[in-house]
């Protein structure tokens, strides 16, 4: 199988960090998308943890076309028809289920599913994913597992989320085989409710400053 999410591969090398966003408000989808753009990132996960996910997908790609936006927390059949119906770019889930597989369909090749385990890591390649999302990858051994995970599994690539912060980017982001890194410090739940956009637009720069080294 071909390398899938080739555009987001290809953001991601000019911006390799993801925010892995929580909106409550749908007012919020454009002036968050205009913040992360002036911060200079290319891709953002909304998750569809809130009632107003999907709605927020689509009012941030309308705010801000070049934005890639994907959906995560896709845990099910709904979630996935849902999410592409609203334009998302990409999806994300927490793992991999059968009745999810099943549901994906041709779509598979739009879903970075997560993986804690080689043995997972090694079902999802056969089941033709080859960008994986290292979940929760602080607890999922972090850096010393992606690096482990290198040498007998190299065809594979990451995108490390979940206890990852403005300290440990860089020291994913270092590493050959990961793609891009996420995770909810850039904006976070309360920044978004207090909206404060430029500080979202300061912790992508910084971020990306970061990752750029
Ligand atoms: C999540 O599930 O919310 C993401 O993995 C982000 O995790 P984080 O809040 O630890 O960055």
């Amino acid at each position: 199988m071909t390398f899938p999410l080739s555009g987001l591969v290809e953001a991601a090398r000019a911006a390799p960090i993801v925010p892995v966003l929580v909106v409550d408000e749908l007012r919020h989808a454009a002036p968050l998308a205009r913040a992360l753009r002036e911060g200079g990132l290319t891709i953002a996960e909304v998750t569809l943890r809130t009632p107003a996910g999907v709605a927020v997908i689509e009012a941030m790609k309308a705010a801000e076309p070049d934005l890639l936006v994907g959906a995560g927390t896709v845990l099910t059949g709904a979630d996935v028809e849902r999410s592409l119906a609203a334009g998302a770019d990409f999806l994300v889930s927490p793992g991999m289920s059968p009745g999810l597989l099943a549901a994906l369909g041709d779509n598979r090749r739009l879903m970075i599913p997560g993986v804690a385990t080689a043995s997972e890591a090694m079902s999802r390649h056969e089941e033709g994913f080859d960008l994986l999302k290292l979940f929760p990858a602080s607890i999922a051994g972090g850096v010393p597992a992606l690096k482990a995970l290198a040498a007998p599994l190299p065809h594979l690539k990451f995108m490390p989320t979940g206890g990852i912060g403005a300290n440990d980017a860089g020291s994913y982001l270092a590493l050959p085989n990961v793609v891009a890194v996420g995770g909810s410090w850039i904006a976070t739940g309360e920044d978004v409710a207090h909206m404060n956009w430029a500080d979202i637009s300061r912790k992508s720069r910084e971020a990306l400053a970061a990752a750029l080294v």
